[in-house]
């Protein structure tokens, strides 16, 4: 196994259902893989209830600087408590073969899919989203970011697939903080420019100075991706897209083609999405 790798956790199988454990937590089978590890459906045993666990990219041996790093930022996201962030339920480490070590975070699961799934299915059928729709996401996502941003706490990879949306569609947030930790020296991932997905991200986040602003502004490119059924900036490689965003105009609304579905933007929306893209 080499480091950087994701889980598998038992050695080199896959695990099956139910028999590889984290700490007390079950794993029984696995629902998504991002660029960060791995996210897989569990179950507490103890308090019986289903649960979503991200194990992040392995580690080589024990490390005491992450262990002492993951367990503040992991802190720092379970002290936030709003109805549209997904509460962390816990965390912890586990070493695995060959001493490595699993670092994990214990969320709630939600059952409807995120955001990225729901916009690939529309594109699929060529559909656009209905107004009502983007309207409520947006500013239930602004909402939790706003809530986090007012307790210091920046979020750093805002984009579709952190997130996670019930039946109903309320919107969950997830992710605060994780992409901190693996962006830190002296981790397995990319730093900088190749850290990420590049198509949310500020340039002054691309350029390693992340404040309040870069998480807005990958809220106002989901805002345009909603509105124009496409991205603003697309490269071919992430480093193409990634000089798109530092040099092109960042002021995303002047550049916003409306779809032609949706109405006219009126005074007040048309003002927030410029504040959002500054
Ligand atoms: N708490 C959760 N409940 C249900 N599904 C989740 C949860 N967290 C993540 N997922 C799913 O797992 C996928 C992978 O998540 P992640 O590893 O964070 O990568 P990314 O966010 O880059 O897609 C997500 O796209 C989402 O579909
Ligand atoms: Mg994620």
């Amino acid at each position: 196994m080499q480091e950087g790798d994701t889980v598998p956790i038992s050695g080199n199988t896959t695990p099956q259902t139910g028999n590889v454990m984290l700490g007390r937590y079950r794993l029984l089978r696995r629902i998504g893989k991002g660029g960060m590890g791995e996210v897989w459906l569990g179950e507490d045993p103890r308090l019986r209830r289903q649960v979503a666990i991200k194990t992040l990219p392995l580690l080589g041996q024990s490390n005491a600087e992450y262990s002492r790093r993951f367990e503040q930022e992991a802190r720092a996201a379970a002290a936030l408590n709003h109805p549209h962030i997904l509460p962390v339920h816990d965390y912890g480490e586990q070493v695995v073969a060959n001493g490595q070590v699993v670092t994990y975070i214990v969320m709630a699961f939600v059952q409807g899919g995120s955001l990225a799934e729901r916009i690939a299915m529309l594109d699929h059928d060529n559909r656009g989203m209905p107004l009502n729709d983007i309207m409520s996401y947006l500013s239930q996502a602004a909402e939790a970011i706003d809530y986090a941003h007012s307790l210091g706490v920046l979020h750093r990879d805002i984009k579709p697939s952190n997130m996670l949306l019930r039946s109903d569609n309320w919107l969950l947030l997830a992710d605060f903080g994780i992409a901190r930790i693996l962006s830190e020296p002296g981790q397995n991932t990319q730093t900088g420019l190749g850290f990420g997905t590049p198509e949310y991200m500020a340039p002054e986040q691309a350029q390693g100075k992340a404040e309040a602003a870069s998480d807005n502004y990958s809220l106002a490119v989901i805002a345009y991706q909603l509105f124009t059924r496409r991205l603003p900036f697309s490269g071919d490689t992430s480093y193409a897209t990634t000089i798109q965003h530092l040099h092109i105009s960042t002021n995303l609304f002047l550049q916003l083609e409306w779809h032609h579905s949706y109405p006219p933007v009126d005074g007040p929306r048309h003002r927030s999405l410029q504040q959002e893209a500054r």
